[in-house]
């Protein structure tokens, strides 16, 4: 994911798809409730292993668990974010469910660094792959019926697609086009989720993409790309429009948005006052190539680092040129705009 730096919304490649399969039916304990993720680097928690993956190199991971172990950031995600807030174990991801068995009751992280609802990087499992995955499970009887009755799923789509759209050199008039294609693509795949029997099923809005650091060197970290960002709300407010449609059709509220573009802003947005964290400069990543060839985590031939990294990841909202740290993970989750879309988790 991490080697287009270049690419405005490559930012993206977590995309939060996460889908959260929350638990509702009353009286269940904790242990009962499962947490289902699907989606790209935001969420993802250890599923992309390929050898060129920045998540598997120092220094990602410093503050948590304290080496490299597969999060695209210093420390943990989204993911271990909202696993908090449930008050549930982070579920793990897919690709150790073997090893790691007993934890399979907790539900499974199927996100993957690098994807988007198209295939963005092939061989990466798509979202479409993705939920293969768990409907596989299913039919296997890993999980029964009501395992998935009081289950969430957290969906983060968080611009992969975007960021290949560029790369394949799409038009600037084909954009709005594309756009609503990737939402079409989305709503079918949490409409599938819900077909699964996922209860609740929250979708991730999309980040303000041009304030991403990969965006906003051109101006040493100083200002957000206006023009991605007016896509980006392109894309949110067709999401709005779907995720009111699906619950309308399937008579329930089952689907709702986490709201990521709004606490992207409001921590970033420097004149806003806000709970949590507020950093110097929020634009500033903390581990910079020295190039534009070079990427955090980047070293030449002689093994020698190809990047600086700050001193304290705690005192930055951006790890590398996409992701946040720790820090900045934290900070979007305090926000009002985020506490109040986390708490339609919660099952009625
Ligand atoms: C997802 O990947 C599968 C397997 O490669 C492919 O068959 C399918 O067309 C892809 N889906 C989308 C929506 O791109
Ligand atoms: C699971 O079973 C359903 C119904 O039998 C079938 O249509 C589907 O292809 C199977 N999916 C997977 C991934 O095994
Ligand atoms: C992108 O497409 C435009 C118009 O089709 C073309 O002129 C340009 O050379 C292409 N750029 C690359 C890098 O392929
Ligand atoms: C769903 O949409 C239909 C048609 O637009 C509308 O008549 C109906 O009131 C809506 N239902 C709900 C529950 O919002
Ligand atoms: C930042 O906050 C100020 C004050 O609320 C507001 O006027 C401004 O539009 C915001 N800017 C952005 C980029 O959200």
């Amino acid at each position: 994911m991490v080697a287009q730096n270049s690419a405005v919304f490559f930012l993206f490649l977590f995309c939060f798809l996460f889908i959260f399969a929350f638990s509702g039916v009353e009286g269940l304990g904790k242990g009962e409730q499962k947490l289902f993720v699907f989606g790209d680097s935001y969420a993802d928690t250890g599923n992309n292993r390929i050898a060129l993956a920045s998540s598997w190199k120092f220094p990602y991971g410093i503050t948590f668990p304290g080496k490299p172990a597969g999060r695209f950031s210093d420390g943990r995600v989204s993911t271990d974010f909202i696993a908090g807030y449930l008050g549930m174990k982070t579920p793990i991801p897919y690709r150790w469910r073997k090893q790691l068995a007993g934890r399979v009751k907790y539900g499974l992280n199927f996100a993957y660094g690098g994807t988007g609802v198209f295939d963005t990087r092939a061989p990466y499992p798509n979202m479409t792959t993705q939920i293969d995955f768990l409907q596989q499970l299913i039919n296997d009887s890993v999980y029964t019926k009501r395992d998935l009755k009081t289950s969430l799923a957290y969906v983060s789509a968080s611009g992969n697609d975007y960021a290949n759209y560029i790369a394949m050199n799409g038009s600037t008039a084909g954009f709005p086009a594309f756009i609503s294609s990737v939402v079409i693509q989305l709503t079918v795949n949490l409409r599938r989720i819900h077909g699964l029997g996922v209860k609740k099923i929250a979708v991730g809005s999309l980040p303000p993409l041009g304030c991403l650091p990969a965006n906003t060197a051109p101006s040493s970290f100083q200002r957000c790309d206006q023009t991605q960002n007016a896509l980006v709300n392109l894309h949110n407010q067709l999401l709005l429009q779907a995720v009111t449609n699906l619950n309308n059709q399937t008579n329930s509220n089952s689907f709702f948005i986490l709201d990521i573009h709004g606490a992207f802003s409001t921590v970033l947005n420097q004149t806003q006052a806000h709970q949590g964290p507020t950093f110097e400069n929020p634009l500033q990543p903390c581990c910079v190539g020295v190039s534009a060839a070079f990427s955090c985590g980047s070293v030449d031939e002689n093994g020698e680092k190809k990047y600086t990294l700050c001193s304290n990841p705690k005192s930055n909202f951006f790890w590398d040129s996409l992701h946040p740290t720790q820090e900045g993970w934290r900070a979007v989750f305090s926000t009002p705009a985020f506490q109040n879309s986390l708490n339609q988790l919660w099952l009625n």
